[in-house]
């Protein structure tokens, strides 16, 4: 795992837009996992710019997205299919054929789920898989104890999910009380992941998602196992993790992430981090 913490939610959603558009460059048809909610926003954004500043090409690309409410057709526009068109699909250069939810109002549910896994396997599965938190921990709508090796499915949403998604719908009593969600394994089999989080309100699910005991009562911890993740975080959301320093520092001396940096940020200044690694030393990614 490599921790990413910028200075603002709008520099951490940058960086996290330039990672797709470079995963985009170098794969075309990159198939690419994708995540709702209000931190999303500002990412689906900037892809937006970019596509119509620099051109980033969508047109091969392929898209499944981690999850859809039970009962709401994709006109709905409490749907995610709604909020995906108008954030992201409608303006840039997609094709929609290549684009997929869950379909939350197929009449045949666990039909549906099935063949949604069928849909990601027949594209050799997931490039890359973007990815937020909910209160709760949980990924996608994998809320506490999920398993870890779970997949496409349906899930009763947790009380603390109600509570923050709820003020998304016209009535808290209007938004559905279950989701078709990407199991657990299905994440956790994308070749890449890549997770955002901002703000204060995120703090402390974030450092125990990331510091914490792995456990399945916080369904994101399982991203401690994935041998390629990237996590970006604002100062806000990192503020109660123990070893942010050290984690500032690898990405200070981490050659990969130079072209990313910016030039505010050099290399810790004592030469040494938390653990005593001496500055510029490579440091092994997992
Ligand atoms: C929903 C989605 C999650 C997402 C979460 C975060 O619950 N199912 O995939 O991570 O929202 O939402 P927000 O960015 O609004 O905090």
């Amino acid at each position: 795992m490599e921790i990413i913490i910028r200075p603002t939610a709008e520099s951490a959603a940058d960086l996290v837009a330039r990672v797709i558009a470079d995963e985009l460059r170098a794969k075309p048809d990159l198939v690419l996992g994708l995540a709702t909610g209000k931190t999303m926003e500002a990412v689906y954004a900037n892809l937006v710019r970019m596509h119509r500043l620099e051109g980033i090409d969508f047109s091969r690309c392929r898209t499944f997205n981690l999850d859809e409410y039970v009962g709401l057709p994709g006109s709905d526009r409490n749907s995610y299919r709604h909020y995906m068109n108008h954030n992201l699909f409608l303006n840039v250069n997609v094709d929609l054929k290549n684009t997929h939810l869950p379909d939350g109002a197929a009449a045949d549910i666990e039909a549906e789920c099935r063949h949604y896994e069928q849909l990601i396997a027949q594209c050799d599965g997931i490039d890359l898989q973007l990815l937020g938190i909910g209160l709760s921990g949980h990924l996608g709508f994998n809320e506490p104890v999920s398993s870890f090796r779970s997949r496409t499915r349906v899930k009763v949403l947790s009380p603390v999910t109600l509570a923050q998604n709820g003020k998304f719908f016209p009535t808290p009593e209007q938004m559905p009380r279950h989701a078709i969600t990407m199991g657990m394994g299905t994440i956790l089999d994308s070749r890449r992941c890549l997770f955002l989080a901002t703000g204060a309100e995120k703090a402390e699910i974030v450092a125990k998602a990331l510091e914490g005991p792995v456990t399945s009562m916080i369904p994101a911890t399982a991203l401690q196992f994935h041998p390629r993740c990237t996590v970006v975080i604002d100062e806000a959301a990192a503020g109660l993790l123990k070893e942010a320093d050290y984690y500032r520092w690898i990405f200070a001396n981490d050659l990969q992430w130079k072209a990313y940096r910016g030039n505010g940020e050099l290399p810790h200044r004592n030469g040494h981090a938390h653990n005593g690694v001496p500055a510029g030393q490579a440091i092994a990614r997992s």
